[in-house]
């Protein structure tokens, strides 16, 4: 197979980094890519944007690419599916449409409702009076969500009603999220732990991937503010002990609908879960792979991606069987210290030798390479992915490799997985 991943991050890496694992894989394009594809083995970077959806067909076409892989959320918000598949190509992704359940958080909450899977009350408004009435009525309706996609940034967890004024201040009086914030939700406010289960889906059928959880607080001790993702883990200790509730009644109610039509989705499901008060409820709905969650699940997979990734595309997924390495993986991830208030640009990173590389995986992500060097270009600028038998045996394989990476203002946050570990430790 000849396949075309789209997408330039450190989840992107993640998938050209397993995809060209497999035997049936001769090669792997990434548009546009970052400075670890550009030395990934079997991988080539091409000078393509992920929007510019006619060079990626034209592309596609002259190489006979076999499928192709997309990863970030814009594109598929855009149609990239749709436009992909009508000019004959095989695309691992949902349609627009299907994709609705990440770009329109009204559509998710209301596919939620209607599947009756466990999720936080709700109201939808799109004028700043009624929905600041309805809060005002409702102790518990802290939480204020714009409907489509605001850069991670559209959701508004409040302590007071003051909070949810100047929030919807900001969405309906200063416009601050454009026409993302034309319709809005108010939610109540749960308080939990969360996780996330990384979900194929083939249209009829779909298969967990093992679950994972990111940390999204900049700092240690889930501290200071949101960012796309500081470090993941896989197994969650969280997951085992409401195994049987998540699989009841969020798994099987979506595979049921699946199976039933009810519900069209074909690509990665990513389900986001909150634990509160011992209730598993449904936070949000992603339609592709997380990131970093991707670093950390992919690096556990014994099965053959490019396989099921293909079974996805063509309605087979039942027939395939995925196997899981039974040990644990965390990934932490390194950023510019003014992340995320800016990215890091140019800096030079060098990279030591590397511990043996079936317990460390080293994943670019805002990186570029060039005349043999690595310098940085993001946000998010690498993941390091430790794998071990226990939790705690990939975190310490994680941070040992770590040391090995260094640019200028470095930084990463010391303690993704240390609350797991801790529980698992009681
Ligand atoms: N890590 C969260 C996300 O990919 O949306």
């Amino acid at each position: 197979m000849k396949i075309l991943v789209v997408g330039n991050g450190g989840r992107e890496h993640a998938l050209c980094w397993k995809l060209a694992q497999s035997q049936v894989v001769s090669k792997i394009f990434c548009a546009p890519g970052n400075g670890g594809t550009a030395q990934e083995q079997k991988t080539k970077n091409l000078n393509i944007g992920v929007n510019d959806f006619d060079a990626l067909s034209e592309f596609a076409n002259s190489n006979e690419i076999d499928l192709i892989v997309i990863g970030p959320d814009n594109p598929l918000a855009d149609g990239i599916t749709d436009y992909l598949e009508k000019s004959g190509h095989k695309v691992f992704g949902p349609t627009k449409e299907q994709a609705k359940l990440e770009w329109s958080k009204v559509h998710a909450k209301e596919t939620m409702r209607r599947l009756s899977l466990p999720t936080a009350n709700f109201e939808v408004f799109d004028n700043k009076e009624k929905a600041l009435e309805y809060a005002k009525s409702n102790d518990l309706a802290r939480v204020v969500k714009v409907d489509g996609l605001a850069l991670g940034k559209g959701v508004m967890v409040c302590d007071s009603i003051d909070d949810v004024e100047q929030a919807l201040s900001s969405i309906f009086d200063r416009k601050a999220f454009g026409d993302a914030g034309q319709k809005i939700i108010i939610e109540q406010k749960l308080t939990g732990e969360e996780l996330s289960i990384l979900c194929l889906c083939d249209g009829k059928t779909l298969k967990a991937m093992p679950a994972c959880q990111d940390h999204k607080r900049r700092f240690d001790g889930d501290k200071g503010p949101n960012t796309g993702g500081m470090g993941a883990y896989t197994p969650v200790p969280l997951y085992d002990k409401y195994k049987k509730q998540i699989d009841e009644q969020v798994l099987a109610p979506i595979n049921r609908a699946l199976s039933e039509g009810t519900l069209s989705f074909k690509g990665v499901l990513f389900i986001g879960i909150l634990v509160a008060d011992d209730i598993p409820y449904v936070l949000e709905f992603n339609a592709r792979f997380g990131d970093p969650e991707t670093q950390a699940v992919l690096p556990r997979m014994k099965s053959c991606l490019a396989k099921a990734l293909k079974a996805c595309t063509d309605g087979t997924l039942d027939k395939v069987n995925l196997e899981w390495d039974q040990g644990a993986s965390l990934c932490v991830v390194a950023v510019g210290k003014a992340y995320p208030e800016s990215s890091s640009k140019g800096e030079k990173i060098t990279v030591g030798e590397l511990p043996d590389n079936d317990k460390v995986q080293l994943f670019h992500a805002g990186t570029i390479y060039k005349d043999n060097t690595v310098t940085t270009n993001g946000g998010r600028v690498m993941g390091m992915t430790g794998l071990g038998k226990s939790l705690s045996e990939a975190s310490s394989n994680a941070y040992k490799a770590l040391e090995s990476v260094s640019f200028n203002d470095m930084d990463y946050r010391k303690d993704i997985g240390a609350k797991a570990m801790r529980s698992l430790a009681q």
